[in-house]
Parts: C-alpha cells; structure tokens; sequence
C-alpha cells in the first residue's frame, strides 16, 4: 500500500539517494540546481510516496523562482520528481505531482517551470515555450523547459532570465 505524505525532516537522506539513483549523482550540475541552492524549497508543496514499512519510493519538490523583473513574478520551479525504478510507471509520479500542483493551485501559485520529457508532463499542461522570452540558465536544453500556467494567461507579459528567489 502506498501513501503519499508530505516530506519530513527525517526523509532526507532517504530522499538524496532516491534522487541519485532516478538522476545519477551528477544531477547536482544542472542548471535546476544552481536555482535552488541556498533557497529554502517550498516545504507545503514537497511530497513523498511512501510503502507500508516507510520506505521512500517516490518524491516531488518545489522551490520558488523570480522571472525577470517584473512584479508579482514568483513562479514555481517544480522538481525534481522521481520514482525508484521498481515501481515506475505504477501511477506514482502522477499521483505525486497532481498532489503537489493541486496544492500550489490552492496556495495561489500562478504559474511553474519545470525541466524535463515533454511527453510525459505535457499529460499535466506543461507546455513548450513558443518564443524565446524566458531563458533559464545554462546549460538547458530548452527543449527541456516546459511552463504551466496554473493561472490562464499567467506567462504573459513575463519576459526575461529565470533567477534565484533571494
Ligand atoms: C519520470 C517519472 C517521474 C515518472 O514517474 P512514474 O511513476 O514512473 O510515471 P507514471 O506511472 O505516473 O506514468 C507512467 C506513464 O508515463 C510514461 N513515462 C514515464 N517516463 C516518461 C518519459 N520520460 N517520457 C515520456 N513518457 C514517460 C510511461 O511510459 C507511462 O505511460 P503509459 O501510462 O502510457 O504506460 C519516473 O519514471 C522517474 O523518476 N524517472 C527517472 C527520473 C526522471 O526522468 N524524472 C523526470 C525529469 S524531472
């Protein structure tokens, strides 16, 4: 039986080595990384799958970003998201991540970026940019960059570099 809770203090490490096995230890180079380091990730938002003896099988996270200069530019940097490989494609990533943007919605979270395959997220609304008016840093592939107005409309107007909520 899975359930899904919000991540405590205790799951760290746990976490770190689900993460090292989905991503590979060298995940701590992606450019996602450089936004998050120093900034506390959005504690409400963060989730885990967890089995009948408390073993961490899958985890979603969340941590805020500024979009250029605008106000009332803070935006969500969803992810990581990952699922131990022997229960992938069980329904968990899904579950996990409904959760974790359906609680945003309702904390009034407009808008999130996320890095990743656009045939899987694009099950949840994230969408390719069509112009190059946001720009994440490097290196991305911005293929990779996908956007979800959790808001309709809540990317327009928004133009500029992706930065670290300080
Ligand atoms: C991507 C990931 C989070 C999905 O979680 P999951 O619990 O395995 O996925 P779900 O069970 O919710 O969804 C399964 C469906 O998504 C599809 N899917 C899974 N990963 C996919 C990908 N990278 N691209 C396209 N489709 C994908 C599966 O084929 C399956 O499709 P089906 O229902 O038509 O058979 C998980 O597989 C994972 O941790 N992968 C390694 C890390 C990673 O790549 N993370 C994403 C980048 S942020």
């Amino acid at each position: 039986m899975i359930k899904f809770v919000k991540e405590s203090r205790k799951d760290s490490d746990a976490i770190e080595n689900l993460l090292d096995i989905a991503f590979s230890p060298s995940r701590i180079h992606l450019s996602s990384y450089s936004l998050r380091e120093d900034v506390p990730k959005l504690e409400s938002l963060c989730f885990t799958a967890k089995n009948e003896f408390g073993d961490i099988l899958g985890v979603v996270r969340q941590w805020p970003i500024l979009i250029g200069h605008a106000p009332d530019n803070a935006s969500l940097l969803t992810g990581p998201v990952a699922v131990h490989p022997i229960v992938q494609g069980e329904g968990l990533g899904s579950s996990l991540l409904n959760l974790s943007l359906s609680r945003a919605k309702d904390e009034g979270w407009k808008r999130a970026i996320l890095i990743g395959d656009f045939q899987y997220y694009r099950h949840f609304g994230f969408k390719q940019q069509a112009g190059k008016s946001i720009t994440f840093p490097p290196p991305t592939d911005t293929r990779r960059v996908l956007f979800l107005e959790i808001e309709s409309g809540s990317f327009k107007r928004l133009n500029g570099k992706v930065h670290k909520y300080l």
